[in-house]
């Protein structure tokens, strides 16, 4: 039997959100905000994170600098369960990145400071450790532009090990798109994009359309539509699932946690149904608390909320009375 359940490769850093800002931000004026949070970041570190919290067996390999803040987030990393003996702590010019969110009404500013970042490579991967697992997962593909270029070859090698395979490219912060990703598409099993995300990359703006298109080469195709929810499509099949509805704080983190709750019931086996539904309950939960990982550490609340105690099929039909389904 395999070490861990997931393994996965990529950032480590905080998030400091600032709520309350003025819509307008006027140059040279000291604005104040009312409400800040410091909190774990980073879609990889989110997933694995959150995924520990379920009670999945993460290993995770990552590159920080020498310094406090990569420290922190370190720890919170490590409090979760996650086995974090592989992230390399590099001494030298370059800090672990940060995130700097300006959470608005509607809408948020995402700053980020790309440091160790970028740094990471194949070479920095330990292959045995990340092979001893039954899937991995990756994150952020174009923010990790060190790695970017030998995301195949990794995808290659654990592939040939055995390990089913996950992807979650997030935004592209430059903009561009490149078809270079569908070289990595053809070795995976599950693909998790956001709408948007989904659309830039088939370069089509009907949703129905890119769906179809991706899943021409991902087997399972999963596009997470914010309040809409999330729709999973299956070759010709096409399955959708409605998000809850929850007393909504920030969605930061959120389409993370659906990447870690998709993904905690297909390494136990769940069908496509079963994990889009936990995905979305998962993601739900993670908008009730500030950031992506303040929900998941609280254990109590957790646990009512994702009524893992209940039996299997109340945990994830969305039949939970405590939780009112959107439909
Ligand atoms: N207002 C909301 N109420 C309930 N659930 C929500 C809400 N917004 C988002 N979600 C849940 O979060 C999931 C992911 O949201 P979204 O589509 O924003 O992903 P994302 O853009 O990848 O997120 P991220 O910014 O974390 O990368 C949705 O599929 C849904 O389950
Ligand atoms: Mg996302």
């Amino acid at each position: 039997m395999p070490r861990f359940d997931v393994t996965i490769a990529g950032e480590l850093n905080l998030d400091i959100i600032f709520y309350g800002l003025p819509e307008e931000l006027p140059p040279e004026h000291e604005l104040l905000t009312d409400r800040m949070m410091l909190t774990l970041g980073s879609s990889s570190a989110i997933v694995a994170h959150n995924l520990a919290a379920l009670g999945t067996r993460v290993g995770f390999q990552s590159r920080i600098g020498d310094d406090s803040l990569g420290q922190i987030a370190l720890q919170r990393l490590r409090e979760s369960g996650v086995d974090v003996s592989r992230v390399l702590q590099v001494p030298g010019p370059v800090t672990t990145a940060l995130t700097v969110i300006l959470q608005h009404q509607d809408w948020r500013n995402i700053l980020t400071y790309s440091g160790t970042m970028v740094d990471l490579t194949l070479d920095d991967l330990d292959l045995e450790f990340l092979s001893d697992s039954r899937h991995f997962h990756l994150s952020s593909f174009y923010l990790q532009k060190g790695l970017r270029p030998q995301v195949p070859e990794l995808f290659r090698k654990l592939k040939q090990a055995g390990l089913t395979l996950s992807l979650d490219t997030n935004d592209d912060p430059d903009d561009r798109w490149d078809e270079e990703l569908f070289e990595s598409l053809r070795y995976v099993d599950i693909f998790l994009p956001n709408a948007r995300e989904a659309k830039q990359i088939t370069g089509t703006d009907d949703l129905r359309v890119a769906a179809t298109k991706l899943a021409e080469v991902v087997p399972t195709v999963i596009i997470k539509m914010g309040a809409e929810g999330a729709m999973a499509q299956r070759g010709k099949e096409c399955l959708q699932s409605p998000a809850l509805k929850v007393n909504f704080v920030d969605p930061v983190g959120a389409g993370d946690s659906f990447d870690a709750g998709f993904l905690h019931q297909f390494v136990r086996g769940g069908d496509l149904a079963t994990c889009l539904a936990f995905g979305n309950r998962a993601a739900a939960f993670s908008t009730t608390r500030a950031g992506g990982t303040e929900a998941f550490r609280d254990r109590e609340y957790r646990e009512e909320f994702l009524a893992l105690s209940l039996p299997k099929e109340l945990a994830t039909s969305g039949r939970d009375p405590r939780i009112q389904s959107r439909n």
